[in-house]
């Protein structure tokens, strides 16, 4: 399939990056996209740190240009989950549908949806969508808003 989109992978995991816990989410989310009309030019691993978060989607943003960032984990109610917030930081626009569309569609899997504090913004004309940790509901959501993904990036890029 032809790669029309550049996207980068970053997965926030304090276990992961300590090499106590196998990170299965981020290497799904690549195989789903290069499924796709995606190349993933960059596969990160960040603790549970907003700072370092902040400072590495910016980059990915605005140095790199990538067109889409899916990030993983760190979306739940633990104290150490700031994903959602360290997005947001760095937002210039909300994408309040395709967050709705995930916990829409997940919650008909399973009430634990609601539980997912993720959301999805622009920075700049990059789109960034923060999916939750576990690769069995990285599947659920990605299948599900996949398809409509390019039609958007393609607006913005
Ligand atoms: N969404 C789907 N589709 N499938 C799931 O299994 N798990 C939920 C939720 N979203 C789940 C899901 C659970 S149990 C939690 S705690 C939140 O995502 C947050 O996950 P995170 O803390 O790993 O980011």
């Amino acid at each position: 399939m032809e790669k029309r989109w550049k996207a980068a992978v970053i997965t926030l995991s304090d276990k992961g990056y300590a090499g106590k816990r196998e990170d299965r989410s981020g290497p799904l989310i690549k195989e789903m996209l290069e499924a796709k009309e995606y190349k993933v030019t960059e596969q990160i691993l960040l603790p549970d740190e907003q700072e370092e978060i902040e400072k590495c989607l910016c980059r990915l943003c605005d140095a790199y240009s990538v067109d889409l960032i899916l990030t993983t984990g760190g979306t739940g109610f633990s104290m150490k989950d700031r994903t959602p917030e360290a997005t947001l930081a760095i937002a210039d626009r909300n994408v309040p549908g395709i967050a709705e569309a995930m916990r829409f569609a997940s919650l008909q899997i399973t009430p634990r949806a609601m539980l997912s504090r993720g959301v999805s913004v622009i920075r700049k004309r990059t789109l960034i969508i923060n999916l939750p940790g576990s690769p069995k509901a990285v599947r659920e959501n990605l299948e599900y808003i996949l398809p409509a993904l390019s039609h958007g990036i393609g607006i913005l890029s």
